[in-house]
Formats: C-alpha cells, structure tokens, sequence
C-alpha cells in the first residue's frame, strides 16, 4: 500500500529507521525536501556508506515500485529508456507477408506500437504504477559517459521522453529519484542543479553502534563496542581503501559466526579480511599495529 510522504523531518528519520536506516539529521533534511520538493536527490559519498540503501529503504517504507538503473560504460537509451522487440516486429513482418498483407503503412503502424515495444527503467519510472509515482534509482551515475548524463538532464528537467513513433510520454506524477555517485568523475553541474545535494559521509562512532545494533544483533553490546572503536581508528589512518559501514556489518557478522564475545589481535588477523579488501592495507594494519590500536580501543571503552 503507498504511504503518505513524511511531513518532518522528524517523520521522515522515524520512517528511515523503520527500515532500519540510520540516518543523520542533514541526510533525514535533505531526503524530507526531496520527497517535498518532488527533486531527485543525489548522494555522494565512499562506497559502502548507505547511498544505494535509501532508494531500496524510500521505496520500501513509502510502498512505491522500486525501479533501478544500475549505470556502466556505454549504458545507452536502448538499455536505459527503450527499446523496439526487433524480432518480434520481424516475425510480425512474416506473418503479414505470408498473410499477404499489402499495405506497407498500415503494417509499419501495427509494428511500432505499445505492443512491440520493450520499457527499459525510465520509461517504466515514468509511466507510473498503481502505488504510486514510482522510487527511480539512478546508481553510479559516474560510470556513464557524458552524452547519456546529457540526455539525462533532459528527461529530469521535464519527467517526459519522446517516442518518434509514438509521441511523448509524461509522467503525470514525477517519480521518487535517487542518484548515487561514488565520485569516480564529477557529475556535470547542469545535472547537480537539478538536484538536491547531500555527501554521505562515514558515521560517526554513535550512530555506527546503531547501525550494528540493526544490522548485527546477534553481536554482544561490548563486542559491537569494540568493532566500532576499531574501525573508526582505521578510518583515520592513511589505507588504500577505508572501511565502509557495509564492512563494518560484514566484520561484526563474520566475528558472530565465530562465536566472539570479545576482540583479540589473533581473531582481528585472522578475519581482517572482511574489513579490508587490498593486501596492501592488510598487511599495513595485521599483527603489532591491530594489536595496538585494539589495546587503545579497549582502553577506551573502560573508561566510559
Ligand atoms: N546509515 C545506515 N543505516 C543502516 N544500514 C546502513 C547504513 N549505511 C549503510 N548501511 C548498510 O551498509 C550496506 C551498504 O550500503 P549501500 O549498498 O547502500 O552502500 P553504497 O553507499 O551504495 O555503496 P557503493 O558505493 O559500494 O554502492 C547495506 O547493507 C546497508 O544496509
Ligand atoms: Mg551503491
């Protein structure tokens, strides 16, 4: 069943952790004025940080259609907004010859409507859905190239796409829009404007604690305590790749499955793997270095 759009910011944080998001106040802003404002929201931020996760949260807490663009090099409109079913239009063809069809119009009229026609996720974002303007997740909008971003723009400043054969179609109410970029490039300013802009940054120590508690409850409070510590101090060292929250849960899960109630180095050797994804920064952080920051972590949590 669609959902009434959240009147607060506060609503709007209630229904984020209704999904078992855990959103910080400038995020919960920023998603309450899009849904509000009816503009798509861009999210920036490192991987693994919850950017693809608020589309599937929005779609699933406002009961909307989740449509997704997953983007990459080369993505085109065929891929992206429509295509024509070729071999279906050719057996049509076929069977009108062997009918012995004439009429070269009336056949050309017959082959490129609705029927034959293949609705890739924009076209679907825009026709609508019975729940509802539908939730249009536009993911790693980085990965395209310029001229599909162009194109983009068009179809975001009007919520409309023009079939040559068919005519325009519009959405009557827009849909939900949600781009996430992992900053590979920088997206073209004209495409940010229409936006709302919001950086998705690591959480802090509290509200990572949080996100365990959601997303890792078979943890101990004491051993979530200690993953959080840690990681938190990894994300201040110089590494190749930091650690992201979808790692944190990973570690704090793998830790549960073998059965830890508590960190200790060998363990964090032993599992580092879960956390950190280039031999380089593994072997930077295993052995004295995770011995030392687990000691100053530990030391931490006794005194609070
Ligand atoms: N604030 C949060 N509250 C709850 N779960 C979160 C939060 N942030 C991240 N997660 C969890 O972390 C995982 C990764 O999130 P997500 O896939 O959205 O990251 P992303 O930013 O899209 O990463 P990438 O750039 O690699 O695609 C998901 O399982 C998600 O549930
Ligand atoms: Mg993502």
């Amino acid at each position: 069943m669609p959902q009434a759009l959240p009147k607060s910011i506060d609503e709007t944080a209630a229904l984020l952790a209704n999904a078992d998001y855990v959103a910080e106040r400038s995020l919960a802003t920023a998603v309450f004025l899009a849904l509000r404002m009816k503009k798509p929201l861009f999210l920036e931020g490192e991987a693994g940080v919850g950017k693809t996760e608020i589309a599937k949260v929005l779609s699933a807490t406002l009961g909307r259609k989740l449509v997704r663009l997953q983007c990459y090099e080369g993505l085109d409109i065929a891929s992206a907004v429509y295509e024509w079913n070729y071999p279906r239009q050719m057996i049509e063809i076929r069977l009108a010859e062997a009918e012995g069809v004439k009429s070269r119009e009336g056949l050309e009229e017959d082959i490129f409507t609705e029927k034959f026609l293949i609705r890739r996720p924009i076209l679907q974002a825009l026709e609508g859905d019975l729940a509802g303007a539908p939730v249009l997740l536009i993911d790693e909008l980085d990965r395209t190239d310029e001229p599909f971003e162009a194109y983009l723009l068009e179809v975001l400043a009007d919520f409309q796409v023009t079939i040559p054969e068919i005519g325009t179609v519009r959405a009557d109410e827009p849909p939900i829009v949600v781009i996430t970029s992992n900053r590979t490039r920088e997206i073209h300013d004209a495409v940010k404007r229409r936006c709302l802009y919001h950086w998705v940054d690591y959480p802090n120590a509290q509200r990572e604690l949080e996100i365990l508690r959601r997303k890792a409850p078979g943890a101990s409070e004491r051993l979530s305590q200690e993953v959080v510590g840690f990681v938190q101090r990894l994300r201040k060292m110089d590494l190749f790749k930091l650690p992201g929250v979808a790692e944190t849960i990973d570690w704090s899960q793998a830790l549960v499955a073998l059965d830890t109630l508590a960190l200790d180095p060998e363990t964090i050797n032993n599992t580092l793997g879960a956390l950190l994804k280039y031999q380089d920064d593994i072997a930077r952080v295993q052995g004295t270095e995770a011995a030392r920051i687990l000691s100053e972590v530990k030391a931490e949590i006794a005194t609070t």
